[in-house]
């Protein structure tokens, strides 16, 4: 297959999860989650990029290598980025043989060049006594202070812990603000944020129900998530198979824009690909006017939206998609929705009636 046009891909190996999406000395800088040396998962290091539109990016040399004993198994897993006096810093699941998943940071002055916290791992021991299970940090900042949240697992009992801190080094454990066995044995990537007067909760299950990114709206008071809508707290948005671990970030226009992985976990590479993995289109997530979240592509890639193509069709309550005579997906809609599609070579992304749903997927 040829390279897409307006997704990002890595040059060479593997990638997977966006991490550490941030706005940094005048220019978006995305990182990723990435295995240099082939097509396929391995110890993880973090690739990088740059774009000033959030559509021509410009990769750049390996962020994070694997190159510490707390880092020697899976290396360096998924995590974010913050913006302190001028310093940029990420945070990131190192994972060893000795010391199972712990949470490290790192910090850069120029955006490029980055340098472990020589006092890591930062947070060496998950509060519930197991370190099989403790990953994707993600900080933000709260009331004048940092937070940040983990996802973890027990006993088969998925979970999101809360840490709260002053400095970005020391952390203090505040409680679990998630526990449900409903999704699975762990929580991947969650992220927690504002738009307006309303925080949203989201993360990625392992187990599919049958979307994999949830999420809630609710109130955050520092220590609780409190959601909206305790019968049923939890939505998809996004209801494609080629959409995982998303993480949000704000840009200096107040924007929150969401990139996920565009890929997922049973997909194998085909052979002589010589790289595997992308980024959806980054996509902005705001409040409509009944306060229901919607997700739509910053208007940056708006020109690149099509009414119709070729590949997706509605027919007597049907939505589908089509490549080369195979239907590739195939969802009942009582009423003709209105939509809008991104294409590119090899994946189609759909926006339906204006961002309530999108569905991202490859078509071969
Ligand atoms: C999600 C995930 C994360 C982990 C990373 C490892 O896709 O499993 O939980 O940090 O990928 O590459």
């Amino acid at each position: 297959m040829s390279d897409m046009y307006y997704h990002f891909q890595n040059r060479e190996g593997w990638m997977n999860d966006p991490n550490g999406l941030v706005f940094f000395k005048g220019r978006y800088h995305a990182f990723f989650q990435h295995y240099p040396f082939a097509p396929r998962w391995g110890q993880m290091h973090w690739g990088h990029t740059v774009s000033d539109d959030l559509i021509h990016w410009e990769e750049q040399p390996v962020a994070l290598y694997p190159d510490r004993e707390y880092e020697n198994s899976g290396g360096c897993f998924s995590g974010s980025a913050i913006v302190k006096d001028g310093r940029l810093y990420l945070f990131y699941t190192s994972v060893s043989e000795e010391l199972g998943q712990t949470q490290s940071m790192a910090w850069s002055d120029d955006g490029i060049k980055f340098t472990k916290y020589e006092g890591n791992p930062i947070i060496r021991k998950s509060p519930l006594g197991d370190n099989k299970d403790f990953r994707d940090p993600k900080v933000f900042e709260y009331d004048g202070g940092y937070r940040m949240i983990v996802g973890a697992g027990k006993d088969n009992i998925a979970k999101i812990l809360l840490f709260a801190s002053d400095d970005l080094i020391d952390w203090e454990y505040k409680g679990e603000i998630l526990s449900d066995r409903k999704f699975g044995s762990c929580i991947e990537c969650p992220d927690l944020f504002r738009i307006e007067d309303k925080y949203i909760l989201m993360f990625s299950s392992m187990v599919s129900l049958p979307h994999r990114v949830c999420f809630a709206l609710g109130d955050f008071d520092g220590e609780r998530f409190i959601f909206d809508n305790e019968e049923e707290p939890i939505f998809a948005i996004e209801t494609g198979p080629d959409f995982y671990a998303p993480q949000t970030f704000e840009d200096p226009e107040g924007r929150r824009i969401l990139i996920a992985w565009m890929y997922n976990w049973n997909r194998r590479a085909g052979s002589g690909q010589k790289h595997v993995g992308a980024f959806t289109v980054p996509r902005q997530l705001e409040l409509d006017l009944n306060d229901e979240l919607i997700m739509f592509p910053v208007e940056e890639a708006c020109p690149l939206l099509k009414k119709e193509s070729r590949f997706v069709s509605y027919d007597r309550g049907r939505l589908k998609v089509i490549f080369e005579g195979r239907t590739v997906l195939d969802r009942p809609y009582a009423e003709e929705p209105q939509v809008m599609v991104l294409e590119d070579v090899g994946v189609v992304e759909l926006f339906i009636n204006g961002g309530k749903e999108n569905i991202t997927t490859y078509i071969c």
